[in-house]
């Protein structure tokens, strides 16, 4: 038998356009809304196709159409609530690790994983894709996004979602835009005019978007100017729909969805997690207000068209995932460690403490359960693989999260990797005892953590001062007290000064034991260069106080009490993190873009070029050093005039052995260097002289050039 869209010849949008054209109105109101197929309460009860996960809308067998199953979300194939009892998934490290690699081959690859797994669950559709850029420090959700930079968020985030999409299973980016903080998620409505928004939060998405193809985008639970995400025209039909030409569909974040008539003609097409709501929107209320001719009939038709023809688009319904097909866990974890690894980002080094020698003798680790494995990040995207160690978490839209330790110890590896007689263990939860064990170590790592979750924004920069006290108190009697941070975010470090060697391992997921002791040993040269600013403390900040989480209702399906307040990002702008600090001529602790190396780089003869407006630059990489190793070439952009504060531009990973050179090309993509005029709806360059410099972070200039701007402007094809 065969359906009409398997017509031989037929694009995506033709084969929806059959489909559609054979569907009832209550097969078609299927699909526009959903509850969360996990169960909430012990009368809820899943239907039995449904393989528990976010969300599933019921296949049309008739037609050839396969349930739509969706799961979370960037970092794997998670179950949260524990909906799928001993189900194993690989732990991806978190995003800001992908975005500290710089790598886009890389976040390729560890997106084909997350899509094979999902694949081989069942799932056709991944939660994945976090591109918001991190504007807000402290926000409980920066593990599952990559940078404060737009070309760095825009190009890590499509590579991702092309790696999910490459196995036929369509991911979503996520949560469109400006979804900055945890606190008063549903209540928060982010202010922030046109020009910056394009030229940062958007242009992210716009990038990520072109590369990537994602099926789905899903808005945010804030506002943005004053219209939930869900309902917002501006962002929905004007930009992304509109002047973007998005052909895919937009689902609601779970419980985001406000309204049925204004949110379809903003340009929502479906309403997940509608048990969240207040109520049903995308079914009766929306049938009536069709029936009422507020919403002509054709347009739901396109809401659904746009959900088949990315099905379509990446082969989910011609290749339907094939829940129990084997799953290479194994080399998913050597992925994922190779991930961690490329993350890793070693931020001091002083007397080249590391890489640690194998033959010391005695080796003391404390702390952060590292005898058991590393930390991950709380919430929805939250990966629980068989023989995590979980302890309490959060309670998140009636679920239980729990604060989970994925089962790769930094102990055993540590132990595997090195030679040392005695490598010792304490919790550090005693300091005296911590003390004690420090006596005649020949070297003491402490694993320092900060636990952030979806729902629960980081009060402040600080470590909890129990840890901070322990590494100040151990590096007063030990010279050599190597720290290594599990984090969701930037951290300050007042005790800095006092130790010799710093690592930033993020949240390293399946493979990150492994991963850090092969940093501490040198078996990986450090190549993550840091994907945020880390600010010398809160006062630097655009926000420097917090809204207090006690006082607003942040998560859906909890009646909302609070009243919606306004977060004025115009005091920042575009100028998100680095560009701040280099606007206000703060010094932060850290800057974006910072990592060392075990070997050393040399940079020559730094060249531009402009053809018909399109800037390149070249520059000659030299490995000094004595070890083979990766760099990030960087290339930032800053006027003469000091008009705007740097911008990167361009940036390229190069693997180079010892003594090798290689002559790196890197295009400038236009709109990072543009500016979006409101009045003409364009974007403008202004023809006016500029340094492009090559720098190893964002507080440092290298080999400069100087290149008067070719005055220019380009727009979208009008709609
Ligand atoms: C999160 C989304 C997630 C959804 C489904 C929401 O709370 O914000 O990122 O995909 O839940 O679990």
């Amino acid at each position: 038998m065969s359906y009409p869209w398997q017509k031989p010849g037929l694009t995506p949008d033709q084969q929806a356009a059959a489909v559609v054209a054979a569907m009832t109105t209550d097969e078609k109101f299927a699909w526009l809304s959903g509850p969360m197929a996990i169960p909430l309460t012990k009368d809820d009860k899943l239907p039995p196709e449904a393989i528990g996960s976010a969300a599933y809308y019921p296949a049309i067998p008739r037609l050839g159409i396969p349930a739509l199953q969706q799961s979370d979300a960037s970092l794997g194939v998670s179950a949260l609530g524990g909906v799928r009892p001993g189900d194993h998934a690989t732990a991806l490290p978190s995003s800001l690790a992908l975005g500290a690699s710089f790598d886009p081959q890389l976040a390729e690859a560890s997106g084909e994983l997350l899509g094979r797994e999902a694949f081989s669950k069942g799932f056709n559709v991944q939660l994945a894709g976090g591109a918001n850029l991190i504007r807000e420090p402290r926000g409980g959700r920066n593990f599952e996004y990559i940078s404060e930079d737009p070309l760095l968020t825009g190009i890590i985030a499509g590579h991702s979602v092309r790696g999910i999409q490459s196995q036929h299973v369509v991911s979503t980016v996520k949560h469109f835009a400006v979804n900055a903080q945890e606190t008063g998620r549903v209540l928060a409505d982010s202010r922030l005019n046109e020009s910056a928004l394009r030229e940062s939060d958007l242009l992210a998405f716009e990038l990520a978007i072109e590369i990537g193809e994602p099926g789905a985008v899903m808005p945010g639970y804030n506002l943005i100017n004053g219209h939930w995400a869900s309902e917002n025209a501006f962002l929905l039909s004007q930009v992304l729909k509109g002047d973007w030409r998005y052909p895919g569909w937009v689902m609601s974040d779970w419980g985001a969805t406000h309204s049925a008539t204004k949110a379809a003609l903003a340009g929502l097409d479906v309403q997940s997690g509608a048990n969240l709501d207040q109520q049903v929107w995308f079914d009766r209320p929306l049938r009536e207000a069709v029936d009422r001719g507020e919403i002509k009939a054709t347009k739901i038709d396109e809401m659904i068209r746009r959900i088949l023809r990315s099905l379509f688009a990446c082969g989910a319904i011609q290749h339907p995932a094939q829940r129990g097909r084997p799953i290479d866990y194994s080399w998913h974890q050597l992925i994922a460690q190779r991930e961690a690894e490329q993350g890793i980002v070693l931020l001091k080094n002083d007397r080249n403490t590391l890489p640690l020698a194998p033959e010391l003798s005695r080796i003391l680790v404390v702390g952060a359960h590292a005898d058991q494995g590393v930390l991950a990040g709380g919430g929805s995207s939250a990966v629980t693989p068989q023989g995590s160690l979980q302890f309490e978490g959060v309670d998140f839209m009636g679920i239980q999260t729990p604060k989970v330790y994925h089962p790769s110890s930094p102990l055993a590896a540590i132990r595997h990797n090195s030679l040392a007689k005695r490598v010792d263990f304490v919790s550090g939860e005693s300091l005296d005892e911590a003390l004690t064990a420090a006596e005649g170590s020949d070297a003491v790592i402490v694993f320092a953590e900060e636990w952030r979750s979806e729902a629960l924004d980081a009060q402040g920069l600080s470590l909890d001062a129990h840890q901070n006290q322990l590494i100040t108190r151990l590096s007063a009697v030990h010279s050599t007290v190597i720290v290594v941070l599990q984090t969701g975010g930037a951290v300050t470090l007042p005790w800095l000064e006092s130790v010799p060697a710093l690592l930033e391992a993020w949240y390293p997921g399946s493979g990150g034991g492994e991963a850090i002791a092969g940093v501490l040993f040198g078996r990986v040269n450090p190549a993550g260069r840091l994907p945020i600013t880390f600010p010398a403390d809160d006062q630097q900040l655009p926000h420097p106080t917090q809204k207090d989480p006690n006082t607003t209702t942040s998560l859906p399906g909890v009646e909302i009490t609070g009243e919606v307040f306004e977060i004025d990002y115009n005091v920042e702008g575009a100028d998100v993190g680095y560009r701040w600090f280099a606007r206000q001529q703060h010094k932060p602790l850290f800057p974006f873009g910072f990592g060392l190396s075990y070997t050393q780089f040399r940079y020559e003869n730094l060249q531009l070029s402009q053809t018909y407006g399109k800037i390149s630059a070249s520059v000659t990489l030299t490995n000094s050093g004595e070890r083979s190793g990766s760099e990030v070439v960087q290339i930032y952009l800053r006027p003469v005039s000091g008009r705007y504060p740097s911008r990167l531009v361009a940036f390229k990973k190069v693997t180079l052995d010892a003594g090798e050179s290689q002559r790196i090309d890197l295009g400038i993509e236009p709109r990072v260097i543009a500016q979006w005029d409101c009045t003409q709806q364009h974007w403008s360059i202004t023809g006016e002289e500029v340094e492009i410099y090559q720098a190893s972070d964002a507080s440092s200039v290298g080999l400069t050039a100087t290149v008067t701007l070719a005055a220019q402007s380009f727009g979208y094809p009008r709609h």
